[in-house]
């Protein structure tokens, strides 16, 4: 969230800008696991930074697919994903890479299987 405000005194015009970040816990149910994350920083950059691995580790950067996950409930935000990691339909079905997605609540997450979509050009190998 950011508030944005102006102060417009004689000739002169001041934007103060402040940036809250808040924390959310991520859960995947089906692996017993959950770690907190902040609204800044994606789920797989979070995970990565207390020492979890509950999710497979590629690039880090949208390009291997590697860390696909099915995002089952809360909100959140996404960078742009590549269609040959996640489709449209895929997108559809809350399928999301963590590498990807920020927060913006408390999130219920299920780690994808690889797929041969997600395998198919992947430069990268899981951590
Ligand atoms: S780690 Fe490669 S796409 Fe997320």
């Amino acid at each position: 969230m950011t508030d944005l405000q102006s102060n417009t005194a004689p000739g002169r015009t001041h934007f103060i800008v402040s940036a809250v970040v808040e924390e959310f816990i991520i859960s995947i149910p089906s692996l017993d696991a959950r770690f907190t994350c902040r609204s800044d920083q994606t789920i797989l950059k979070a995970m990565i930074g207390q020492g979890l691995k509950p999710l497979a580790i590629g690039c880090r950067n949208g390009g291997c697919g590697v860390c696909r996950i099915r995002i089952q409930s809360g909100d959140h935000h996404s960078l742009p994903m590549s269609r040959s990691r996640v489709s449209t339909a895929d997108e559809a079905a809350g399928i999301r890479l963590a590498c990807r997605v920020y927060p913006a609540s408390d999130l219920l997450i299920e780690p994808m299987p690889l797929t041969s979509l997600s395998l198919g050009k992947s430069q990268c190998r899981a951590a």
